[in-house]
């Protein structure tokens, strides 16, 4: 069950002032952020452009906290090295993102990082029952991919209860990205996710002590649909 697996709250940086990115990751992490999420896209695989393997280098020595690189580009293979090296802890890549995910998830470990795989929303969880021996997370998209701010898809529910069941027993981390929000990660929890990242929720507000309020907020929701209250 998700009881097993710790609480973590993962900023997406996508939705920073990316004017003062080392700034702004410090800020979260001071913050209480556990993992940074990084969000890249390609403009192909999805419909918007972001950032690249030399600005997750540029953000590296501004934290020590986990990078948790979520690639949102197709072929994945060609680059999982530069990420590897540009200091990303986990790699994710997603189902299509191809041409073949078990080799991608192989590589990924080979590099010596934590190798994920992401189910968008119209990605059934059957699609991940062949390669559960090379996972360490699953992220479950509960927005279609490409841009921050859009509602959460409540299908993403089910599907992490699917995962969950799927991963039992495994030390494999199980998170949801796309509009998670206070009102909206207590579902997602009490399902079995143990992971959340967040873009607007954290980023509101624009000052320390708003990221500070804004992840104090989303992590006493999931703790409370965890029972971990006091
Ligand atoms: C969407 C990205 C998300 C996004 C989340 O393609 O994968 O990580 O930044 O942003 P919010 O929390 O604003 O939905
Ligand atoms: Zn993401």
């Amino acid at each position: 069950m998700s009881q097993h697996r710790p609480l973590i709250i993962a900023p997406s940086i996508l939705a920073s002032d990316f004017s003062k990115l080392g700034e702004e990751v410090r800020a979260v992490d001071q913050a209480g952020a556990d993992w940074i999420h990084m969000d890249v896209m390609d403009g192909h695989f999805v419909p918007n452009i972001s950032y690249g393997p030399d600005v997750i280098k540029a953000m590296r020595p501004h934290t020590s906290k986990i990078f948790d690189t979520h690639l949102m580009i197709a072929p994945c293979d060609p680059y999982l090295e530069a990420f590897a090296k540009a200091g990303s802890d986990h790699i994710i890549v997603h189902v299509e993102a191809g041409p073949h995910l078990h080799r991608s998830l192989q590589a990924i470990r080979a590099l010596g990082k934590k190798a994920g795989v992401s189910l968008n929303p119209a990605t059934p969880v059957s699609s991940i029952e062949n390669v559960v021996d090379l996972l360490d997370l699953v992220l479950v998209m509960s927005v279609n991919p490409g841009f921050g701010g859009q509602a959460f898809i409540p299908v993403a529910v089910e599907k992490v209860r699917q995962v969950r069941a799927l991963t039992a027993g495994r030390p494999i981390d199980v998170e949801v990205d796309g509009g998670v929000t206070p009102q909206t990660v207590g579902a997602i929890a009490a399902a079995g996710a143990n992971a959340f990242v967040a873009g607007s929720a954290v980023f509101k507000g624009g000052t320390l002590e708003a990221y500070k309020t804004n992840i104090a907020a989303i992590r006493h929701a999931a703790a409370a649909a965890r029972g971990e209250l006091a």
